[in-house]
């Protein structure tokens, strides 16, 4: 995948990597949290590439971890369009370069938590969602954002094998879309997105289970209703629409209360989750909700 920034020198192109992970895990703890500073720097020290790029969940190309690093060599990244349409002022078929060229490529470590109850640390990068809604322009009869991820069911062994509904779709409040922690990310570690982290872009909720970060994005769509999202469709029971990290709410088959932190080995003691994976700044959105019923 040949699509590169032409502003993408970043701090970490002019800093040795060491003091820059520094600065940036303290700038992000310090944004997440000032109680418990030290331990949630720590918690900050980011995964490998090798650990981010080898242990994934892309059904659309296999249900197990290793599958994705496998598989999807055969996505076609190239050429990209997304759709953007629905209650907007500019729908339309976009290149990356139209959506996203001269938005402010930032770097942001963000802990990663899987409703699977495994978590990660990844440093990405990747332009605020709301940035890319306010360059298509939203009308203000919108209330929510849906995505769509790309279907090739010749390049896609999960998608021949059915194993589960394609196109995979998920969808944000708009409130919640607008959120400066809400990302379109484009790589990680300063390299394009590889295909199994969901290339060329994909989105990042950080306060949220990772199944709401929905992969190879080919479409956005604004609307005034609740849009459609993939684990919710198949189990609604056992996957709401909201979908915050949340301690104190069980999956129905486990608990939410700790998480194993991949790259820690194997005797590595498991840790707390914490509410909202650590980002208190999102509580307000959800002012008066219960978060038991809405999970
Ligand atoms: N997006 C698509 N299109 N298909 C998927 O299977 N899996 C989700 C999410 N986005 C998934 C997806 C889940 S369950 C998780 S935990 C994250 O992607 C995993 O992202 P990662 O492999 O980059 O860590």
């Amino acid at each position: 995948m040949a699509f590169r920034w032409k502003n993408d020198l970043t701090e970490k192109d002019i800093t040795p990597k060491q003091l820059w992970l520094n600065r940036r895990q303290i700038i992000a703890a310090a944004g997440a949290s000032f109680v418990g500073m030290p331990a949630l720097a720590q918690s900050l020290e980011p995964n490998t590439l090798s650990d981010i790029r080898s242990y994934n969940n892309y059904y659309e190309f296999g249900t197990g971890k290793e599958d994705p690093a496998q598989n999807a060599h055969k996505l076609d990244a190239s050429n990209w369009t997304i759709k953007v349409d629905g209650l907007v002022d500019n729908p339309g078929d976009y290149s990356l370069d139209d959506l996203l060229g001269g938005l402010t490529v930032e770097e942001r470590i963000y802990r990663f938590r899987c409703v699977e109850a495994w978590s990660m640390v990844v440093p990405w990068n990747g332009v605020e969602l709301a940035d890319v809604l306010d360059r298509v322009g939203v009308k203000s009869s919108a209330k929510y954002v849906a995505f769509e991820t790309v279907v090739q069911p010749d390049n896609m062994i999960g998608v021949q094998r059915r194993v589960i509904p394609f196109p995979y779709v998920e969808g944000l409040r708009l409130d919640e879309a607008r959120h400066p922690l809400a990302l379109l990310a484009t790589g990680i570690y300063g390299e394009p997105m590889a295909n199994q982290n969901g290339a060329p872009i994909r989105l990042v909720v950080p306060w949220k289970y990772g199944f709401k970060s929905i992969k190879s994005i080919v479409r956005i769509t604004l609307t005034d209703k609740q849009p459609p999202a993939t684990w919710n469709l198949i189990n609604a029971r056992e996957y709401g629409f909201y979908s915050n990290v949340n301690p104190n709410v069980s999956h129905p088959r486990w608990s939410q209360a700790s998480e194993r932190r991949i790259g820690g080995g194997l005797f590595a003691s498991r840790q707390d989750t914490l509410m909202f994976n650590g980002y208190d700044e999102v509580a307000s959105l959800y002012d008066g909700m219960n978060l038991a019923e809405n999970f």
